[in-house]
């Protein structure tokens, strides 16, 4: 009950939606405003996608349609989150300077049409990006209207022109000093590889085959160049918008930008959530713990989820009655202190037009969508305020992901069937059933709120040899994975690592001291060598004697570790095979903490009870009795804690409260030892 809000943000839950009044003629237009009261709409998201409306022709700018929704949205009371408009830019910037379209991993020019299809190295599509962007700041930058700038829309990379190379040459150049110490860090002797002169150096084209460092250092850059990108728009509006915070909506995993990058661009995270109709809300929920840990000091927004479809997915599932609020109160609950929509009204043509919204083409406010919109609307209204004096609890579990291991991973690790996010999910999962809170933690956060750390995977440790800006203490307090997790582990935190850490540095050079690397100490182990198998070809791991509350043995597939244990204790050993009787789980004392080693694959049962345990161990508390289908969340503010429950289930639950007895917010009612959840109901209990 520390954390105070940040001063950034508004005293409330944002309700709202992508607003496109440029697709639209007045007498529509005219009715927006209206419409969206009746949906109890509080926000907008104005001018994504924008940019051809605005400046029709180079350098004029028509404002006719954003001072008409300016004055018609302030006037319905709706506050707005301004988009820049350089997602998708104009067929006319696209004829005159063909450079600002992006090339494909060919290194060939698209043709202009839809949108990220920039270069975001050009210095013409950068100065117009810029003009358009400073224009929109001086007109609208201190409206009272005005409450976010909404960066771009769902940055991509991937330009592989000339201009981006050159400028890859030079971030090269200033990495390693050298072409000699570049030639040894990508291992460039293996096949003749070798480099003569930086001309030479070229990224990994889809038509061409180059080294993991080479490919590593190549998706580093795109991440680079966009966050460049994001840090000139953010500029350029703040120079004449300095209160107003900026975003950039994300999209969860996407695989290839490093938004850790990102977040430290942005004033406040925010993302786009389409979890399938029918799919695991633990995935949804491990992905805003994900978005949430990119930036834990500041609250995180969810920009946009659909009301009802989608259009691009596998099928155009509707969601059933109830959903929707499941699935809002499940954002809001893990921090989110927005619920926001693509889109407000169906399009008539192009793309998107059989995407949900809150509108359907019919424009009726009577359809089973918007009334359920305009439903939730009314509760986000009454909780809103109080709801938004609080922020995520502060989990005492993290789990690790980092985008650059993840790279490396895929593209350097042995075998292909790797699924570094499902063992992430699993391995999430496993706490989520038990109602533990879990954030998801980047390789460089402050983790000291955490009594224990999971670290699946992290093949590639980042040392900070290569720091591009910085002090060097500082840079190694905040980069060197491998000493600050030392730290965290003799202040006392259990860690638990598992298969595949520790092979590799940030160049994908392997460790020569013998797996895991520099890590070896702290968990008092040695892997001498790493069997992959395929699923289904399975052995056992087999606890002798096991542990409190879990089995003799469990069923363990896939990766087989063959550990040997150099001062640590060893838990459990395989039950089969060749290497049957080697170590497959131990556990070292290091300072205060341990080191946990998990080599192999276990399935979801161990997981959970194993979990169990170390939380136990840990002094870690569900929030309350785990009731299958159930999630509990907590918010917690200067005043008070605010426990949410969610059921994802389709029929109803009744979940024991223990001591926690309080108010739900939403129905008003008090509540002590137990509550019964509809079929996908929510309650949000304030002790
Ligand atoms: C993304 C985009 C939106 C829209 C939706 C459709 O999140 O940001 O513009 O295309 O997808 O789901
Ligand atoms: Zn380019």
């Amino acid at each position: 009950m520390t954390q105070p809000r940040n001063p950034l943000w508004p005293e409330t839950i944002w309700h709202g939606a992508d607003y496109n009044p440029e697709q639209w003629p007045e007498t529509i237009r005219a009715a927006d405003p209206e419409l969206m009261r009746a949906a109890n709409l509080s926000a907008v998201s104005l001018g994504i996608f924008a940019w051809s409306t605005i400046e029709p022709e180079p350098g004029r700018f028509d404002w006719t349609m954003l001072d008409e929704a300016f004055s018609r949205l302030h006037r319905g009371g709706l506050r707005i989150a301004l988009a820049t408009p350089s997602a998708a830019h104009p067929r006319w910037l696209s004829a005159l300077h063909p450079e600002t379209v992006a090339c494909d991993a060919n290194g060939a020019r698209r043709r202009p049409g839809g949108r990220q299809a920039f270069c975001p190295t050009s210095p013409v599509f950068r100065a117009r990006v810029g003009a358009i962007d400073t224009a929109l700041a001086e007109r609208y930058g201190r409206h009272p209207a005005l409450a976010l700038w909404h960066i771009g829309n769902e940055s991509m990379s991937g330009c592989w022109c000339d201009l981006c190379v050159a400028q890859w040459r030079v971030w090269l150049e200033r990495r390693y000093g050298s072409l000699a110490e570049l030639n040894r860090q990508w291992w460039t002797a293996f096949w003749s590889q070798t480099f003569s002169s930086w001309d030479e150096v070229i990224p990994p084209y889809a038509n061409s085959d180059g080294s993991t460092g080479q490919w590593l250092d190549w998706r580093r850059f795109q991440s680079h160049q966009l966050c460049e990108l994001l840090k000139h728009e953010i500029a350029c509006v703040r120079a004449h918008s300095p209160s107003v915070p900026t975003t950039s909506n994300l999209m969860g995993f996407y695989p290839w930008v490093d938004y850790a990058q990102v977040a430290d661009v942005v004033d406040l995270v925010s993302w786009d959530s389409y979890p399938a109709v029918g799919g695991d809300p633990s995935l949804t929920s491990l992905t805003h713990a994900l978005m949430r840990g990119l930036k834990p000091s500041a609250p995180w927004l969810l920009l946009e989820q659909t009301p009802s479809a989608t259009n691009w997915q596998e099928h155009a599932t509707l969601k059933p009655p109830g959903l929707l609020r499941a699935e809002s109160f499940q954002a809001v609950a893990h921090g989110s202190d927005s619920v926001m929509y693509f889109q407000w009204r169906r399009g008539r043509g192009a793309n998107e037009k059989f995407h949900g919204a809150i509108l359907e083409h019919s424009g009726r406010d009577d359809a089973r969508v918007f009334r359920e919109v305009s439903a939730l609307g009314a509760e986000l209204a009454r909780v809103g305020p109080r709801v938004a004096q609080t922020q995520a609890a502060p989990a005492r579990v993290a789990i690790l992901h980092d985008w650059e291991n993840r790279w490396a991973l895929e593209k350097g690790a042995p075998a292909r069937d790797k699924r570094y996010i499902e063992t992430i999910h699993r391995h999430y999962r496993a706490l989520w059933r038990q109602n533990i809170a879990v954030d998801v933690t980047r390789s460089d956060a402050d983790w000291s709120q955490y009594r224990l750390l999971v670290v699946p995977m992290l093949y590639l440790l980042k040392t900070g040899a290569f720091p591009l800006d910085g002090a060097p203490e500082e840079l190694a307090a905040r980069i060197d994975f491998p000493a600050r997790l030392a730290t965290w582990m003799r202040a006392g935190g259990t860690c638990v690592a598992s298969y595949l850490t520790g092979i590799v540095d940030e160049s994908d050079l392997a460790f020569t001291v013998g797996y895991p690397g520099p890590l070896g100490p702290l968990f008092g182990v040695r892997v001498e060598e790493t069997d992959n198998r395929r699923a289904g070809d399975a052995n056992r791991l087999v606890l002798d004697p096991p542990l409190a509350g879990m089995r003799n043995e469990y069923p363990c597939e896939r990766w087989f570790d063959l550990v040997r244990a150099e001062g640590a204790d060893v838990l459990a050993t395989y039950g089969d095979g060749w290497y049957a009787g080697t170590p497959c789980l131990t556990s070292n004392h290091f300072g205060a903490g341990r080191g946990i080693w998990l080599g192999t694959d276990a399935d979801d049962a161990f997981l959970e009870d194993f979990y169990r345990g170390r939380c136990a161990d840990a002094g870690i508390a569900p929030l309350v009795a785990a009731v299958d289908g159930v999630e509990a969340q907590e918010r917690v503010g200067a005043a008070e804690r605010l426990l949410f429950l969610i059921n994802h289930a389709d029929t109803s639950r009744t979940i024991m409260l223990g001591d926690r007895v309080g108010t739900d917010l939403l129905s008003g009612r008090s509540v002590s030892e137990a509550i019964t959840l509809a079929a996908r109901g929510v309650a949000i209990i304030a002790d």
